[in-house]
């Protein structure tokens, strides 16, 4: 089963760039092919993966009919994970992905890069902007992060109600994939007494029980661009994006048996 599922918060800085990163690299490692794709105007993913080694151009080049996906869709060391930049973006250009986003074409297109892989994940730029409606519009879901402060966890409630915007008003589809805590300091009380209020008020579905601490590694793994698995110390991290990955993968199961009609059971053939 392909999806499409955008990685957004409200709040900058919270880690969105590298769980999509991670997640992706863990879910080609679970056997799916995996393409990421950079959604931030300010290149988030080509920076973490230092992607502009092998192309400047990207998503926003193929929008504009420049180049074709296959010239810019790049592979990495791990056959199963490819990436795809932004591009080139000028200001201009910002409009113009907003309106192309409008329009469907990014829709359109993310739907015709998504035909080889079983996941697309997209790293969307912070906040509730034209950029992250156009994305979450062309997405099949969508996994929102929080870290486990006040602020952060204040901006769960706009950020929920964007998403049944949007799937009111743009794309009925859209699904809740869940949050994540991310960047958690998971030795202060203080925190994890926020995460037990944060979990006492919404359904206990709404959140991953796979969460990401808070480690200096990563700004290491971020330095070298490369997966946290990657580090030879960033295994234990590195599992912790499995947990995610799996977690993924068993709520799509559920929702799929879920959905499961009486003729499913009559026989494999
Ligand atoms: N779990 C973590 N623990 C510690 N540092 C982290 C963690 N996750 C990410 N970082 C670091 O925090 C910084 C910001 O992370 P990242 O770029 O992924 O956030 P973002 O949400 O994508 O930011 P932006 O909103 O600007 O796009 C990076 O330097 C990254 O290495
Ligand atoms: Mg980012």
């Amino acid at each position: 089963m392909r999806r499409i599922i955008t990685i957004a918060s409200q709040k900058g800085g919270v880690g969105k760039t590298t769980v999509t990163l991670n997640l992706g690299y863990s879910l080609s490692r679970l056997g799916g092919r995996v393409l990421i794709v950079d959604g931030d105007p300010q290149g988030g993913i080509s920076i973490a993966s230092n992607l502009k080694k092998r192309t400047t151009k990207g998503l926003i080049d193929i929008l504009k009919g420049q180049v074709s996906a296959q010239d810019v869709i790049m592979t990495t060391k791990e056959d199963t994970l490819s990436i795809v930049g932004i591009g080139a973006l000028e200001p201009e250009d910002v409009l113009s992905f907003e309106e192309e986003a409008a329009k469907g074409s990014l829709k359109e297109l993310l739907r015709s890069l998504s035909a080889q892989y079983s996941y697309v994940l997209i790293d969307a730029p912070a906040g509730l902007g034209a950029i992250v409606t156009a994305l979450l519009a062309s997405s099949d879901g969508v996994i929102m992060l929080v870290q486990c402060k006040t602020l952060s966890l204040k901006t769960l409630p706009s950020f929920l109600k964007l998403v049944r915007w949007i799937k009111g008003n743009r794309n009925a589809q859209l699904h809740l994939e869940g949050v994540v805590f991310t960047m958690m300091d998971e030795k202060s009380p203080y925190e994890l007494q926020l995460y037990d209020e944060a979990k006492k008020m919404f359904p206990e579905e709404a959140f991953f029980r796979a969460t990401i601490p808070y480690d200096r590694l990563f700004e290491q793994a971020s330095s070298k661009s490369v997966p946290i698995a990657m580090l030879r110390e960033g295994k234990d991290l590195a599992n912790r994006y499995m947990k995610l990955a799996m977690e993924l993968k068993e709520r799509e199961l559920k929702r799929e048996m879920g959905g499961q009609r009486d003729d499913d059971t009559e026989g494999l053939f």
